[in-house]
């Protein structure tokens, strides 16, 4: 029997999809706010993950998984833990439940990156590469299922046939795992090639798990009326957005899309209120710019070294001085009430 947690439903919804870079703290906070039901992190890597340490960050109020060099791989907080999905990339089923057991008690989920295929991912066995190895997908989905007490997942590429595609999903549903994401393309598709929405139907029909319907960003779903056409044209259960949500996450608000100088503003309130690296604010912030990067705003954006740098540009000077001035001043209190 698989124990599963039961406030986490995988039909019906809208998701943010796992984006290197972009799936950080403050973007999946502003999706969330906007309307999705899920919202996945960047793809974090078994081996990196494994050296992490859990610290509460008293000051943030956020969960930090940190290296031994210090970096913030993962941060988190108590709004998002029963919507967030913790992505790995990972070839190793051990190494995968070291990671999956580290965060499990602060997400809402486990997915597993089998689609990436960039070199990085699949020279290690991950990613795209663990499409070839069905084996080994069954080895770490099951310790998985069996060794966490949140939903495990799995998110896939299409393979070259039909048939194929169905029997690698069949296989994988009978790990236990909750739901899988297809992402309509084949491993060496770029993401200017039109989706192959039969092929994400076929899996629909074929397993009983809910199907989240990927990659419909740059044709299909424009806007948040375009999600639901998307669902019903894949015959999935559900929807996850990468590039459309990158470019204005209001997407997902059905009253949306918002102008994107207003979602600007607000991501850089999250990216201060839970200080984000500024490198990171800055990429989100031109992936949003999108063709007005070069734009007197973006080259002030992409000038900025700080984040105090980067309120300058929006205007939002004021904001940033009285989220510090409220952050040490629970650092002072923090700090006084642990003196003996
Ligand atoms: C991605 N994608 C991706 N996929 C994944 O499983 N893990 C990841 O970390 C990333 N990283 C990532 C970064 C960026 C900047 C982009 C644009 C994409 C792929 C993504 O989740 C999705 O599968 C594709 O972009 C197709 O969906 P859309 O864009 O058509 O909605």
């Amino acid at each position: 029997m698989f124990v599963v947690s039961l406030s986490l439903s995988f039909r019906n919804i809208t998701a943010l999809a796992p984006m290197v870079r972009v799936g950080t703290l403050p973007m999946r906070l502003l999706a969330l706010d906007y309307g999705a039901d899920v919202v996945y992190c960047e793809e974090l890597i078994d081996i990196k993950m494994a050296q992490c340490q859990r610290i509460v960050n008293d000051v943030l109020e956020t969960v930090d998984f940190v290296a031994p060099d210090e970096r913030v791989m993962f941060r988190t907080c108590e709004r998002e833990k029963d919507s967030v999905i913790f992505q790995m990339g990972t070839a190793d089923p051990d190494r995968a439940l070291t990671v999956a057991q580290l965060v499990e008690k602060d997400v809402a989920a486990i997915d597993v990156n089998m689609g990436c295929p960039k070199e990085y991912s699949t020279k290690g066995g991950m990613g795209a590469a663990l499409l070839s190895n069905p084996d080994k997908i069954e080895a770490i989905l099951k310790k998985l299922v069996t060794g966490v007490s949140v939903p495990v997942t799995c998110k896939i590429r299409i393979l070259p046939s039909l048939e194929e595609t169905v029997s690698l999903v069949q296989r994988i549903e009978k790990t236990g795992v909750a739901a899988v994401a297809v992402h309509g393309r084949f491993k060496d598709e770029r993401p200017t090639h039109p989706i192959h929405c039969d092929y994400i139907q076929a899996v629909a029909q074929a397993v009983s798990i809910p199907v989240i319907a990927n990659g419909g960003s740059l044709d299909l779903v424009k806007t948040n009326s375009d999600i639901e056409k998307f669902r019903k044209a894949t015959g999935a259960s559900s929807v996850m957005l990468a590039r459309a949500a990158m470019w204005n996450p209001s997407v997902f608000c059905n009253q949306g899309p918002l102008p994107v100088e207003k979602v600007m503003e607000e991501y850089i309130k999250y990216a201060i209120r839970y200080d984000n690296h500024a490198f990171n604010t800055k990429y989100c912030l031109c992936q949003m710019l999108r063709d007005r990067v070069e734009s007197p705003l973006g080259k002030q954006v992409q000038a900025a070294q700080t984040n105090a740098e980067i309120s300058e540009a929006y205007g939002l000077q004021t904001f940033y001085q009285e989220i510090q001035q409220d952050l040490q001043a629970k650092m002072a209190a923090l700090q006084s009430s642990n003196q003996p």
